[in-house]
């Protein structure tokens, strides 16, 4: 079991959390309530088993809206039945975020048992949001006001968690002085940011897609929360997150979309920047102790960049190339001319702001750790599936 850890940082903690301390945490959990949206997702799931693990009652709120992004084979609700069937101490309410009435009930009848909130439930792609902005944006921006407003109104002292992304600086990374190595793009050495981007980039000024505009205002959201209502609220600018449970599909989940491509032989499309761009990735389970080291010392409004860092980076060719000796065969792949809007050339995190805050946590997983870890998971069950196709 992963050891939870009480965090002596330099952060000043709630009220709730000092009372906390004062009667043993543990007691003071047994009844205590984590919501977590979004549970039947790669993010959602590792949230409800590592809580429940450390005895909370996890409710989550889910309502398999993946498959209606992505379609049949991108659905959670296989997920969300096994995590009922396994996860003491679960279930899920097939609550939709947009309604602002459902999630206000429930949360109303919870109210200050609910010590924590994971909010995840997203439409997460690029391109899915142009093709329909409206649901988008009611689905990231309102869902998460919804939460806001309802967290305040029930369970103020609540610690609130939203997942946003690196998508909030648009495609400001992409005028970076990057260089053409021989399979990625890369910042010389002696730049700033080579060890990886902080929240100092700015947001504006940038083409964000419109997925990336309806994570902003989410995000400002929970950071006017917490600085205006004073709630203990945290933004967790998200690089790649990934892990065995992504329900990876071409327009989300590329790690895991590219091995399942290589495992069953379905042709695989990289779009732009001659398949040498950058992205950080980070095991779901690291994201999630992430979470749970900033519940242990909350403060109000903070936020980070969260990502693998420069050591579980990849560009496209080198996870391709890692993907096809895990797999043992090679990919089906065309490179694309077409850059997706808005899309990163480069993007490494810095982690040295959540470090310097809670020094206790760190990345567990690296690059090819993450890979076998999505193979050995799913490779059986892709080949099954594909065979019956
Ligand atoms: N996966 C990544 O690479 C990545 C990167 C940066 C940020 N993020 C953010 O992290 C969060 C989690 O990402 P993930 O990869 O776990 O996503 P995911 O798609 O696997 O999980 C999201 C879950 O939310 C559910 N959902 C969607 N709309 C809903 C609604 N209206 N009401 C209730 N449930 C709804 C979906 O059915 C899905 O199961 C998202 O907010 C995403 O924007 C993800």
């Amino acid at each position: 079991m992963v050891p939870w850890w009480p965090h002596d940082g330099p952060m000043v903690a709630p009220r709730r959390v000092r009372e906390r301390a004062a009667i043993g945490y543990t007691a003071a959990r047994l009844m205590a309530v984590a919501i977590v949206t979004g549970s039947g997702g790669l993010i959602g799931s590792e949230s409800v088993r590592f809580f429940a693990a450390q005895g909370f009652e996890v409710i989550g709120i889910e309502n398999d809206m993946r498959a209606r992004f992505f379609g049949p084979e991108a659905s959670t609700a296989h997920v969300s039945q096994r995590l009922a069937r396994e996860v003491d101490g679960f279930h899920s309410e097939p609550i939709d975020v947009r309604d602002r009435d459902d999630v206000d009930a429930l949360l109303a009848r919870h109210g200050s048992r609910i010590e924590l909130i994971v909010h995840t439930a997203a439409q997460p792609s690029h391109d899915w949001a142009a093709s329909d902005p409206e649901t988008d944006f009611t689905v990231n921006a309102n869902g998460t006001l919804n939460m806001l407003q309802a967290a305040r109104a029930h369970a103020p002292d609540a610690t609130f968690i939203f997942t946003s992304t690196n998508k909030v600086y648009g495609d400001r990374p992409n005028f970076l002085p990057l260089q053409e190595l021989d399979t990625r793009l890369d910042l010389p050495t002696d730049h700033h940011w080579y060890a990886g981007i902080d929240t100092e980039m700015s947001i504006d000024t940038t083409t964000h897609s419109l997925f990336g505009v309806s994570k902003v205002a989410a995000d400002l959201l929970v950071q006017e929360y917490g600085r205006y209502f004073g709630m203990p609220t945290v933004c967790f600018r998200g690089g790649c997150l990934t892990g065995p449970q992504h329900a990876g599909a071409q327009l989300h989940g590329f790690l895991s979309y590219l091995m399942r491509c290589t495992v069953t032989g379905a042709p695989y499309t990289v779009f732009g920047y001659g398949a040498k761009q950058v992205r950080d990735n980070i095991h779901a389970a690291d994201v999630v102790r992430a979470f749970a080291a900033f519940h242990a010392n909350p403060s109000a409004a903070a936020v980070y960049n969260l990502g693998g860092g420069r050591d579980c980076s990849v560009s496209m060719l080198e996870a391709i190339a890692a993907c096809e000796a895990i797999a043992g065969r090679a990919l089906d792949y065309r490179v694309s001319e077409r850059a997706r809007v808005g899309d990163h050339r480069w993007w490494i995190s810095d982690l040295s702001a959540f470090q310097r805050d809670f020094p206790q946590w760190q990345l567990t997983f690296d690059i090819d750790a993450v890979l076998h870890d999505i193979y050995e998971h799913n490779a059986e069950a892709w080949t099954a599936q594909s065979t019956l196709a």
